[in-house]
């Protein structure tokens, strides 16, 4: 798949890099954002993609992604809604503000974005659209009421896409990653080579949109086959 158009959210490190890197190494065209502009700088002169500083939760911040999509690449065919980050607290001491501005992120701005996506796809008659939730919104864990929450809404927001967009050919993939070694949660310099890492995702990911149009995967989680033993 080596002729599409990719938006991805979030592209500056991690996950969102790794796939900015993937789906370029496969020789599609790539905008993403980030908010970080010294590892946008670099990802984008990496991998030759054009990089923005848009962040998600504020709405014309959105407008220009978009915009932006029509300017350098004419459109888009693939949506990879990245961007996300986790705020964990023990109930009986969730700071509500804090969960509010993260659902602004991870839920209210994935859908904002969408939304303005949504009718360039219906016009060209497909797309594809890819919500990076979590296994956190398969299964909660302690500390997880804010962010398992905010990735249930993902899937859940996936599962009402896909009623919605199969008629118009467009399809709508939740995938779920365990852990993954990245900054994520402020936790770099991880390097277990038996965990995850952001490219594994991106693998998965790849290999799901070269399917055969006619194949949706609606939604998929990545493990580590052996994270348990030291390699
Ligand atoms: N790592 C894991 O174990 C894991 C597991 C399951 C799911 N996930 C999910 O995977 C996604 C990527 O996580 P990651 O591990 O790659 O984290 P990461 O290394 O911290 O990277 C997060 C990316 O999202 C961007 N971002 C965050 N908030 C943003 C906003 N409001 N607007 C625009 N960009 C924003 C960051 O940009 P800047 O740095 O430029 O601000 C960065 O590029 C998230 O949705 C996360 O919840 C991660």
């Amino acid at each position: 798949m080596g002729d599409k158009r990719f938006l991805i959210t979030g592209g500056s490190q991690g996950i969102g890099a790794a796939i900015v890197e993937a789906a370029r190494a496969a020789g599609n065209e790539v905008v993403f954002t980030g908010r970080n502009e010294e590892l946008i700088g670099r990802v984008a002169s990496e991998t030759g993609a054009h990089g923005i500083k848009a962040d998600v939760s504020v709405g014309e911040d959105n407008a220009r992604t978009v915009e932006a999509c029509r300017e350098h690449m004419g459109g888009l065919d693939v949506l990879v809604n990245n961007a996300g980050y986790g705020y964990m607290a023990p109930i009986g001491e969730v700071d509500m503000d804090s969960m509010k501005t993260m659902f602004d992120t991870n839920v209210f701005g994935l859908v904002d974005l969408t939304n303005r996506v949504v009718p360039l796809m219906k016009e060209q008659g497909q797309g594809d659209i890819v919500n990076i939730a979590s296994t956190s919104g398969i299964r909660g864990h302690a500390n997880g009421t804010a962010y398992s929450a905010s990735k249930w809404a993902v899937r859940g927001i996936s599962q009402c896409w896909q009623t919605e967009l199969r008629p118009h050919d467009i399809r709508v993939i939740s995938v779920c990653p365990s852990e993954v070694q990245t900054a994520w949660g402020g936790r770099a310099g991880r390097n277990n080579p038996k965990k995850l890492y952001a490219s594994d995702i991106a693998d998965a990911i790849l290999s799901t949109l070269s399917a055969n149009r006619r194949a949706l995967w609606p939604e998929f989680a990545v493990f580590a086959t052996n994270p348990w033993s030291e390699g």
